[in-house]
């Protein structure tokens, strides 16, 4: 990478080097361009955020609005017409109504619920590494990170068993879309499909509630007010969508980095409660979650001297943040002991209002699958090309994780 203007093409197109790393184009923009004004193909002005101080200080700006109807034009270009059915939630919203929302929702997803998964986490880990072969070559994504976010997403929500696969087709689709025509034809059907059923779900948790999530919301009462329908149904999809792919994603990218880094391995297999600190330490060396959703500037601001004129989008580039060397120490190295990496220091999570509502269950989560796998499998290996990962191809650094990620669990047995 030599010139800004090369870097800003990168990440405006989300070129194929840029997706291989990222890292060096955001350590590029953040000296040259910490702000960058750039024309990606949803055809948005768009800023780039990429320092530490700037994103932090600007997903907690309440001039940087997330309330989608604010900026319907930008979002149709983006997301087409029909994403609004689904959009009534807290992460498309501005207080006081996020406010609201979060309040309620909370209520009925509190730490006892998410600690009281553990067990079952523990047995679903336990049945899909039944599963996996020993000794031959397997994609550890579909056969494993994939499908534990999915199954725990789904028993927390009250999603009846036999219908996880229709579940994680359709939040796949609603995530892996371009900005072609086709690809929102696609996206768009998947959210019709979506509404449709959890619609139906909501109406029959009503006649029957069950112990899970999706009843609790339905129940949830502070003074006269509960959530209405549509925040319901949008609740629900919101849940689904943001615990899926980001946790399957993060478990993939973890097992990639710390199979590649034998002496970060080997420190959290010697003191098995380094894995706490390990799974802080590995989403800010490459989380899951690479920029902030989208938002819009109601006013002009101005961030590292560059404005942000009224109406612009703005894109907070979380792992470039979570590289800046003006905050970590030897950003570019993955160091599981690495000091003071407290659960705040890193941005993966998001902060501010916004901050990962599902933040613990990820956390509980990736920890469990890490531990059982790395505990079982001792000898396990990459099996993937020379070449190095083949990482997700996606049409904005929305998401960060692998295509593929073949492994051999048990290659001397
Ligand atoms: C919000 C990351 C897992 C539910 C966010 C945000 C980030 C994030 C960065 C803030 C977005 C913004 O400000 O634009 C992650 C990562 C995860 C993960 C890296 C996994 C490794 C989950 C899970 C759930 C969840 C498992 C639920 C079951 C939410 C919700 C919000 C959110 C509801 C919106 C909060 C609000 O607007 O107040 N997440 N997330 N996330 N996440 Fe997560």
């Amino acid at each position: 990478m030599t010139t800004t203007q090369e870097a800003v093409t990168a990440a405006e197109r989300c070129t194929p080097e840029f997706r291989r790393d990222p890292h060096t184009v955001y350590a590029h923009l953040r000296t040259a361009a910490p702000v960058c004004p750039m024309r990606p193909p949803h055809g948005n002005d768009t800023y780039l955020i990429t320092r530490y101080d700037d994103a932090r200080a600007a997903l907690s700006d309440p001039r940087l609005s997330k309330d989608m109807y604010g900026a319907m034009d930008a979002y149709r270009r983006i997301f087409g017409d029909s994403s609004v059915a689904l959009d009534d939630n807290m992460l498309n919203s501005d207080a006081p109504k996020h406010t609201r929302l979060r309040r309620l929702v909370n209520s009925a997803f509190t730490p006892r619920r998410v600690e009281a998964l553990r067990p079952r986490i523990e047995e679903i880990v336990r049945s899909l590494l039944d599963a996996c072969p020993a000794r031959e070559p397997f994609d550890l994504l579909p056969a494993f990170a994939f499908p534990l976010p999915i199954i725990v997403i789904c028993d927390l929500l009250g999603v009846p068993p036999e219908d996880r696969s229709r579940m994680q087709h359709l939040s796949t689709t609603v995530a892996q879309t371009g900005f072609g025509e086709e690809a929102k034809r696609a996206q768009q059907q998947a959210e019709g499909d979506l509404h449709a059923y959890f619609t139906h779900l909501i109406t029959a948790k009503r006649a029957r509630p069950g112990d899970d999530l999706l009843s609790a919301l339905i129940a949830v009462r502070d003074n006269d007010d509960g959530l209405t329908e549509s925040e319901l149904v949008s609740t629900a999809f919101l849940l689904m969508f943001a615990g899926h792919k980001t946790t399957a994603y993060l478990i993939g990218n973890a097992v990639h980095h710390l199979l590649s880094h034998p002496a970060q391995l080997r420190a959290v297999r010697e003191d098995p409660e380094l894995i706490r600190a390990a799974v802080e330490e590995l989403v800010r060396y490459d989380g899951s979650v690479e920029s902030a959703t989208f938002r819009y500037a109601t006013e002009d601001v101005e961030y590292s001297g560059t404005r942000i004129p009224k109406g612009a989008l703005v894109q907070i580039a979380l792992s470039s943040a979570n590289r800046d060397p003006q905050k970590f120490d030897r950003p570019d190295e993955l160091d599981v002991m690495r000091p003071g990496n407290a659960q705040d220091a890193h941005l993966g999570f998001g902060h501010g209002s916004h901050y990962c509502l599902g933040a613990p269950l990820a956390r509980m989560e990736t920890q469990l699958a890490l531990t059982r796998l790395f505990e079982r499998f001792p000898g396990m290996a990459l099996a993937g090309p020379a070449a190095g990962p083949r990482w997700l191809e996606v049409p904005f650094p929305a998401f960060r994780g692998l295509a593929e990620l073949p492994v051999v669990l048990d290659p001397a047995g």
